[in-house]
């Protein structure tokens, strides 16, 4: 196996982060036998400064002769008052559109040594572990036509077959991986367009026989996932309902610094923890590199399948977090305070196959 990966670290704790990733995947290669390589690109903050652009061409053909980009994080105080097409915040969105990754996924999964973290009863959150699969290039964001005057406001929430059609194959695929069972999330009772999005659905449903397919509406669906998340494998949806719906979910188990993601589209992938540039933080070796270790797995499990190494990675976070190892944002009494490479350090040890 021969692999290809960009790295896009970013700004502020993106290259902390990223080279504790770097870590891990070297542990990987080593232990598997597989050749990685990694091309490095400026982006964001840091391209701004050098280049005067947040993202190059080279960048994005960068990532576009890979396999697979890991992006740390980016933005910080000092490009806060660019114009904004010169933010690094506006060269992740063109960096997205210019890779067509229409998919998003935000695992919501509870680490049982974290279950203290979160705002809700541990009994109700033991044992979540769902996704939520989010339709991100279409509807209401990008719909037509759209405006305000003095008089009125208005968006067009429109989806077309073919991004239905190639969100939910995506939906069925990764829950054939896991528990079998896709909740479709819309609100069909009161709009055409999720009309249109569950007939749809129901269609590439007929390709996925052994996968349960359950439509929910959005409103029944916000209060399930706080009532029962542990009903839910992965969780189908449109732009805006996932948009609020994966940040629900996210914050139901915890810190920023544990949530990794992936956004997928029909030729590329991007992975990244869902948090941001910490300039609060950053250069102070005190970031909790755990979310992007774990966009890590879903890399090797989505793009690489080889769900082996996810395992692995997700096994040595498990281990890692029971022998009591914190980085400051989820330290409590009775645990072991460590920095960033102390954490990092603790994960290469816990690395293992079985
Ligand atoms: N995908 C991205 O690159 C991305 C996402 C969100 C925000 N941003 C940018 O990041 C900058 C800072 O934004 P923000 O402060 O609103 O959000 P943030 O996620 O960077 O930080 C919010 C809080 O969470 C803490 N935190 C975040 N990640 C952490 C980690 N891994 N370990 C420990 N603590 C962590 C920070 O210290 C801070 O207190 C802004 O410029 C924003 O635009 C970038």
């Amino acid at each position: 196996m021969n692999i290809n990966i960009t790295l896009l670290p970013g700004d502020g704790i993106g290259t902390e982060i990223v080279s504790s990733a770097v870590k891990v995947i070297e542990k990987i290669s080593e232990i598997f036998k597989i050749k990685i390589n990694f091309t490095e690109e400026l982006f964001g903050g840091c391209s701004y400064d050098k280049y005067g652009v947040p993202l190059t061409e080279k960048t994005i053909e960068s990532c576009k002769k890979s396999d697979a980009v890991l992006l740390g994080a980016v933005g910080g105080y000092k490009w806060d008052n660019l114009e904004h097409s010169k933010k690094p915040e506006a060269g992740l969105l063109k960096l997205r559109s210019s890779l067509g990754l229409f998919t998003n996924i935000r695992p919501a999964k509870v680490y049982n040594e974290l279950l203290d973290a979160s705002s809700l009863k541990s009994e109700i959150l033991k044992g979540t572990d769902f996704i939520v699969l989010r339709e991100l290039t279409g509807g209401i964001y990008f719909g037509k036509p759209r405006g305000y005057d003095d008089t009125k406001g208005y968006n067009t929430m429109i989806y077309t077959k073919e991004e239905v059609e190639r969100i939910a194959r995506q939906a069925f695929t990764i829950a054939r991986g896991r528990k079998k069972r896709v909740t479709n999330v819309d609100k069909a009772n009161v709009l055409e367009c999720s009309q249109f999005w569950r007939k749809v659905v129901s269609e590439v449903h007929k390709d996925f026989q052994d996968v349960e397919l359950q439509n929910m509406y959005v409103d029944n669906a916000a209060m399930q996932i706080v009532r029962n998340p542990t009903q839910f494998d992965v969780i189908l949806t449109g732009n805006l309902f996932g948009d609020i719906l994966s940040d629900i979910s996210g914050m139901i188990t915890g810190s920023l610094g544990m949530l990794p993601s992936a956004s997928i589209g029909e030729k590329y992938a991007l992975y990244e923890p869902i948090h941001g540039s910490a300039p609060d933080i950053a250069g102070k070796n005190k970031a909790n590199p755990l979310a992007t270790i774990s966009s890590l797995a879903m890399m090797f499990e989505l793009t690489f399948k080889r769900k082996d190494i996810s395992d692995v990675i997700e096994n040595s976070i498990k281990k890692t977090l029971a022998e009591g190892y914190r980085t400051a944002d989820i330290f409590s009494e009775g645990t072991i305070l460590v920095t960033t490479t102390g954490m990092t350090d603790q994960i290469l040890n816990d690395l293992i196959v079985q």
